[in-house]
């Protein structure tokens, strides 16, 4: 048996300066009881005016004891690749943090390849593990990130065997890494959602296992607000635009894939697919499975899914656990690098949804960033699905803040997924069809269509005040809305005399 630590010894165990990576993706999987002991130290030895800082890398967001605690702790020296936390958000906000807002399905390749330098740590929970003197074969939880690869760079690792879990989730598992691309890598031979094609096991050389710390500690997830008006309209219009390219012959009869990103928003549009009549029988072929997945497997809306990660309630997650005769044959939780691989994303067709802050007149969009400088959560895996998507929708509400804020503005405060990228834009108002359209006939049917009715007439007035070119934009008056949000605190009150 391998050496068991409490989560205040392994603490101890990390240096300033060094680099963890560490299992799990967005709040599920990660390994919580050492960072709660971590961050207490970190402010123990600040007070004693010792430096303390690591890099903590992921698979995708976590949870609130590694980085929030650890934020809010000041011991975040480097932070990759995507965050959801809102205490991450304030420090990171504040300039204390180094964040590097990254493509997801890049992480697991871009630490391969020593682009964050070298692992001091993987720090990995698990459900299960068999203790052998040469291999020690860990059961991972509820997500899979990019543990595969982290467990052979890393130094040393640390286990957290997470008796939460139930160690059946070894079921739910495929831990197939790709090789690296000098190496004649194969492609990734993913053909259906339901495809496994590794083992359910990661495997780490006994010799680099430091110990084990014995937990049970529930997954710190979130919750999200109920579905509401604004948000099941914007679920209802994509179901009907999904339907109406079913009936022209553009998607398949038999449907494709789906793909469906973090977020209130996402959460509620999955709903409205779910209970749409339009919609047929759909698989999933996504980063996160949110509740409304789960729900929808059992009652066989959905017939397969396959994620990095359940980022469900525990709630959710027991409904998996109890039923893992079923969910073991039709669910697949995989590496992040195969989750979000543009090849096989292209090769199934996935139709990909994701959520919006702001969108501009010509389907340019923003999802991290308010006003150009104030992170919200950064790309996620959006962009991998967007830009490799047979279809790509992007939903927002309107308008936020009390109608304060418009989603549609003349030009997005920050990009990052570009007009080539994006098929449709969806609000509550209704969606525009950006496919084989100019930018002028863009903007037209994302004013008519998109923007609510308050802000329509002036999107109107910037377009005629624009020099006309291919596509359109007054150099001086294109951030008239955000410039006039700071000053005022309501976009509605722009007035673009103060910009010409
Ligand atoms: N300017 C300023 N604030 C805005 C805004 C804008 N244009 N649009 C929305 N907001 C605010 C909302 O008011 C809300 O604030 P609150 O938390 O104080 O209430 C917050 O942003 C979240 O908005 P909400 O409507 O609840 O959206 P959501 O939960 O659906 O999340 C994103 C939307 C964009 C933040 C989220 O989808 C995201 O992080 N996307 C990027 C990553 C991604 O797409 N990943 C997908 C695969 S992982």
């Amino acid at each position: 048996m391998y050496r068991r630590l409490s989560a205040a010894e392994a603490a101890e165990l990390i240096h300033h300066g060094d680099t963890m990576a560490l299992s799990g993706f967005t709040p599920n999987d990660n390994p919580k009881a050492i960072f709660r002991e971590l961050s207490k130290r970190a402010i123990r030895l600040h007070e004693k005016g010792e430096e303390f800082q690591v890099g903590i890398l992921t698979g995708a967001s976590s949870c609130q004891s590694v980085e929030g605690d650890m934020a809010v702790a000041k011991a975040i020296k480097f932070r990759a690749p995507f965050s959801t936390n809102k205490d991450f958000r304030t420090h990171t906000n504040l300039g204390e943090v180094d964040y590097e807002d990254m493509h997801l399905g890049h992480m697991a390749e871009r630490l391969r390849h020593g682009f964050y330098g070298e692992v001091d740590w993987a720090i990995i929970e698990v459900s299960d593990m068999v203790e052998g003197d040469k291999e020690c074969r860990a059961y991972l939880t509820s997500a899979g990130g990019i543990v595969t690869t982290i467990a052979r760079l890393a130094k040393h690792v640390i286990l957290e065997h997470n008796q939460f879990h139930n160690p059946n989730s070894k079921y739910l598992h495929d831990t197939y890494e790709p090789a690296d691309c000098w190496q004649n890598r194969g492609p990734i031979m993913v053909l259906k959602p339901y495809d496994r094609l590794g083992e359910n096991y990661v495997s780490i050389p006994a010799e680099k296992i430091v110990g084990v710390i014995e937990s049970n500690i529930p997954e710190e997830a979130r919750s999200f607000p109920d579905v509401n008006a604004e948000t099941l309209q914007i679920g209802l219009n994509v179901a009907e635009l999904l339907s109406r390219d079913i009936q022209a012959g553009r998607i398949p009869k038999c449907f494709l894939p789906i793909q469906s990103g973090v977020g209130s928003t996402g959460n509620a549009v999955l709903k409205a697919l779910g209970t749409s009549p339009l919609i047929p029988q759909f698989n999933v072929y996504s980063e996160v499975i949110q509740d409304a997945v789960v729900d929808y497997m059992l009652e066989g809306k959905v017939l397969d899914a396959s994620c990095a990660a359940m980022t469900v309630t525990n709630e959710a997650l027991r409904k998996v656990y109890d039923n893992m005769d079923y969910f073991s044959k039709h669910l697949t939780l995989r590496q992040s690098e195969v989750a979000n691989s543009p090849e096989v994303i292209r090769r199934l067709g996935v139709i990909a949804m994701n959520t919006a802050l702001e969108c501009d007149l010509y389907g340019n969009e923003n999802s991290s960033h308010i006003c150009g400088s104030a992170l919200m959560n950064g790309i996620g895996g959006s962009c991998d699905y967007i830009r490799n998507g047979y279809i790509s929708i992007f939903t927002t509400p309107s308008t936020a803040k009390g109608g304060t804020i418009s989603a549609i503005v003349p030009m997005c405060s920050h990009i990052d997924s570009t007009e080539h990228d994006v098929d449709f834009i969806v609000t509550e108002q209704g969606f525009a069809d950006l496919r084989g359209k100019g930018p002028l006939r863009r903007a037209e049917e994302i004013i008519n269509n998109c923007a609510h009715p308050d802000y329509r007439p002036l999107l109107r007035e910037y377009l005629k005040l624009a020099p006309m070119g291919h596509e359109p934009q007054h150099m001086r008056a294109a951030l008239a809305f955000h410039d006039t949000f700071l000053r005022k605190g309501d976009m509605r009150l722009t007035d673009f005399s103060e910009y010409l």
